[in-house]
């Protein structure tokens, strides 16, 4: 029995020393040095090779290192095995840390301030409550609810929105693409927490940010092709919208003539809003191969009808 690892972001030596910790049966292999293909079960990957899957006549499970799929559904010659996304603690702490920052950053002003440093003044205002501010949690997912849970604690009034209806006691929840506008409406700041599916592509696009309140923020941590990158340049340019953070971009690492990299308006971030880390990853990996090999029930896998 056997796992491949493969990915072209994250270093194999940290992933694989935690499963040897946990898992001291399990013989671990770096693409493409593999040894006997029909000797491998499991595959932990992150974006792998198109038609690296397949080579795998006994493939049991395909673990994602992401929380996010789509580099993994885009193979057109995946295996039909179960695909286990990454649900860990690190990975949604993370996720909330970096999303509680952007949301205070715009709270708070800091652009604002920093300008006013730039230019010698002490710009002093009293800050308004944070309740003032509504948020809107697009994706009310593992991560979805998580930063809908911490903006919330920390007093933020919450909005949400996601495909099936959702039931949250501190969020004002919608769901479908017919509730949309109303939740685009009611919110200063929108974070995209989606995943990349065929009905999340360019769903950002001008119609959704005249939605939007004059001025407001929006924050992708999502997927980048959910942004039509265009439309939101026009929402900045035009003053719908005051700014965006951006983590996630159609093409990584986004080009250097990007107009994001410049615009005096917008945040990039290089993909690090979130981090799964191989000390509490690897517990979520060992677990599901555990539970396959007790023929027990598995957990977080894939719905590949909805792409997510
Ligand atoms: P989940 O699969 O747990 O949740 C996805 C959420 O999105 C669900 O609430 C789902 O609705 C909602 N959704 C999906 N499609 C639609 C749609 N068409 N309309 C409305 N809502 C929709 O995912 P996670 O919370 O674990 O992760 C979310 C995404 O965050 C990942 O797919 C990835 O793209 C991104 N990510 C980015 C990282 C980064 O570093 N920037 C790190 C980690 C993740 P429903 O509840 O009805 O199913
Ligand atoms: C993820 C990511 O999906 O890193 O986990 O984007």
């Amino acid at each position: 029995m056997a796992l491949v690892f493969a990915s072209p972001i994250d270093a194999p030596e940290p992933w694989l020393g935690a499963l040897d910790r946990l898992l001291p049966d399990l013989e671990c292999g770096i693409w493409p040095e593999v040894g006997d293909p029909a000797r491998v079960e499991y595959a932990l990957v992150y974006r792998p090779p198109a038609g690296m899957l397949r080579r795998f006549p006994r493939l049991r499970l395909i673990l994602s290192l992401g929380a996010g799929v789509d580099g993994i559904l885009a193979d057109p010659e995946l295996p039909d095995v179960p695909i286990i996304r990454m649900v860990e603690p690190s990975l949604t702490r993370t996720m909330t840390d970096y999303v509680l920052l952007a949301v205070l950053r715009v709270h708070r002003g800091l652009d604002h301030l920093a300008r006013a440093q730039r230019d010698g003044a002490w710009s002093f205002a009293l800050p308004a409550l944070p309740e003032t501010t509504r948020v809107g949690v697009l994706g009310l997912g593992e991560i979805g609810r998580a930063v809908a849970k911490r903006l919330h604690d920390n007093g933020f009034a919450v909005s949400g929105w996601s495909r099936t209806p959702r039931a949250l006691a501190t969020v004002r929840c919608h769901a479908g693409r017919d509730e949309l506008p109303a939740m685009l409406a009611e919110c200063d700041i929108v974070v995209s927490l989606l995943p990349a599916t065929a009905a999340t592509r360019d769903l950002m696009d001008a119609s959704f940010f005249a939605a939007m309140k004059q001025g407001a923020h929006l924050v992708n941590v999502g997927r980048g092709d959910q942004v039509v990158d265009a439309d939101l340049l026009l929402a900045l340019d035009q003053g719908q919208l005051g700014g965006a953070t951006l983590d996630v971009f159609r093409e990584e690492p986004l080009p250097p003539d990007h107009p994001f990299w410049r615009h005096p308006n917008v945040l990039v971030t290089p993909h690090v809003a979130g981090c799964a880390l191989p000390e509490t990853g690897a517990l979520a990996v060992a677990e599901a191969i555990r539970r396959d090999r007790a023929g027990e029930a598995l957990l977080h896998v894939v719905d590949r009808s909805v792409g997510y």
